[in-house]
């Protein structure tokens, strides 16, 4: 990533700036209280990215588990992080930030959270994106047919972080 830019924490003074990067990148936008409750749930996986002391762009993710079903053994099931939102002002692309954000947060989900894998949805025609996701060792699993509002198809695609 170009040095002229820091990856932290968000935190809650980020909230209208993160809100108003998703609304111009993404057709995919949140209500505050969805930003918020992913910030307290899981701190350590909404990172977000500063130049100047400007927010630039932001990773927003979340830890699933998958139960068995066996009810006596709650926890045989391996955590997943869940890559929810990301998104880098179209100004500051191809510097290495998206490829920055996830890394930070795949390291966090395994570390801080014990998370074993990791998964994401994305659009069959966001090219950008799922380069990025190859870049950094995702592979595609499945298609979701019409997962999008708007009918377009979803790849699911994962990667092993432990
Ligand atoms: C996807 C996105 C987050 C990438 O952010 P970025 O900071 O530009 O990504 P990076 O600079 O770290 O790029 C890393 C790699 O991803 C791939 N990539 C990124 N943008 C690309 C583009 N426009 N075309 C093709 N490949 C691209 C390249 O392999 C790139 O490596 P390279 O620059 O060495 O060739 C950014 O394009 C974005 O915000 N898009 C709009 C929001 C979005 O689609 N989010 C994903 C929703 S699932």
């Amino acid at each position: 990533m170009d040095p002229s830019y820091i990856l932290r924490r968000f935190e809650l003074r980020d909230l209208p700036r993160v809100i108003s990067i998703n609304r111009r990148c993404l057709p995919e936008n949140y209500s505050e209280s969805f930003f918020i409750g992913h910030y307290e749930n899981f701190p350590e996986i909404f990172l977000v990215a500063e130049k100047d002391g400007e927010v630039v762009g932001y990773i927003m993710c979340r830890i699933e588990s998958d139960f068995s079903g066996i009810s006596f053994i709650p926890f045989s099931s391996p955590k997943k992080g869940h890559i929810i939102s990301i998104a880098v002002l179209p100004e500051h692309q191809r510097k290495g930030i998206g490829r920055a954000l996830i890394e930070k947060a795949l390291e966090n989900m395994a570390k801080i959270y014990n998370a074993k894998k990791c998964y994401l949805e994305v659009r069959v025609s966001n090219y950008p994106a799922i380069n990025l996701y190859k870049k950094v060792g995702f592979e595609v699993q499945r298609i979701v047919k019409g997962y999008y509002a708007d009918g377009e198809n979803a790849y699911i695609m994962s990667k092993d972080i432990q």
